[in-house]
């Protein structure tokens, strides 16, 4: 099987790729290399063929040929970005989106990486199932959410068989600290460098972080399903509590500054793993201390 991975080269993909190889796949990675790196691809770069290209580009038939299923996980990601340049990010979250999917008609199957944390906007109950309304509070969500209606529309015009994944808050070994999405990479990064960790507001505000390798293990169970599923660990984790998980892996007590809370983020959200335990047979099998553990293991 030739499996496409757009955004491969980013921190999800890369790993995504690494996965495929084990399990035999023939693995094409499409990516601009905006924010991702081909140094996430070293240890399998010669068993891959990388197209340095844009999912906008108009002629993706090179890439596309032989391609029986895609994974796409090229996106703009930062949701402040999408704030100051909402057309940006619509171009490629979106048109990227429509273009791909154009040019990939024939294609089996197509799994969408999309947003728990972002297409729902503020709960109205918790945990946050499928029938959720969504309601997106930022363009970063406005714009993954087409997406997704995109790929909804394409299984409904032309039989492309799809599984829209909505991922919960992703850590894991080389998210880019530099980036705004991963509060753990950032505070680790922070941690090593000897710095004080920022938290904005009172740090009561939750999430539910998952593992990256189980994300990409729901990614593979994927192929065998349609439709849409949260991809999350159902438990709810404040700030303050990561923090103290992060001071008992690392042996080290972190200085915190609290700064005045950011605009735009919802105080708690974490999503109810029923559908993708039932339908999928997915469960994260990484807690959080264990995830950590493994990341800062990773970073020294
Ligand atoms: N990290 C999270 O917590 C999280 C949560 C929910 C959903 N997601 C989704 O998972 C996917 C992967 O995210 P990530 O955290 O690995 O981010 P990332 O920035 O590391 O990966 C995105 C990749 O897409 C590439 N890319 C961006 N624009 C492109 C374009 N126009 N053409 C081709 N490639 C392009 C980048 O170079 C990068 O390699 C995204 O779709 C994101 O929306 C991530």
């Amino acid at each position: 099987m030739v499996a496409l991975v757009t955004g491969g080269a980013g921190f999800i993909g890369s790993h995504l790729v690494e996965a495929l190889l084990s399990e035999g796949y023939s693995v094409v990675v499409l990516d601009d290399l905006s924010t991702g790196n081909e140094k996430n691809l070293a240890s399998v770069r010669y068993k891959i063929t990388l197209y340095r290209e844009s999912i906008l580009s108009q002629d993706l038939k090179g890439v596309l040929r032989d391609v029986e299923v895609i994974f796409h996980l090229a996106a703009q990601i930062n949701v402040r970005r999408s704030v100051e340049d909402p057309t940006y990010d619509l171009k490629v979250n979106a048109l990227g989106t429509l273009n791909l999917l154009e040019q990939a008609r024939d294609v089996e199957r197509f799994i969408y990486a999309s947003s728990g944390g972002a297409v729902y906007g503020e709960p109205r109950y918790l945990p946050v199932d499928e029938e959720h309304s969504t309601d997106p509070i930022s363009p970063y969500g406005a714009s993954k959410l087409a997406g997704e209606k995109y790929v909804q529309l394409y299984g409904y015009n032309y039989g492309v068989k799809y599984a829209i994944l909505r991922y919960a808050n992703v850590y894991g070994e080389r998210q880019d600290a530099r980036g705004e999405a991963g509060v753990i990479a950032i505070f680790l990064d922070r941690l090593k460098a000897g710095r004080a960790l920022t938290v904005f507001g009172t740090g009561e505000q939750t999430r539910d972080y998952i593992y990256v390798g189980d994300v990409v293990r729901a990614n593979l169970l994927a192929l065998k399903r349609e439709g849409v599923f949260n991809i999350a660990t159902g438990v709810e984790t404040s700030v303050n509590e990561l923090i103290e998980i992060i001071a008992g892996v690392t042996g080290i007590v972190p200085e915190v500054e609290y700064a005045p809370p950011r605009k735009g983020e919802v105080q708690r959200i974490y999503l109810s793993t029923t559908r993708a335990r039932e339908k999928l047979g997915f469960n994260a099998e990484v807690s959080l201390r264990e995830g950590i553990a493994r990341v800062w293991r990773s970073m020294r």
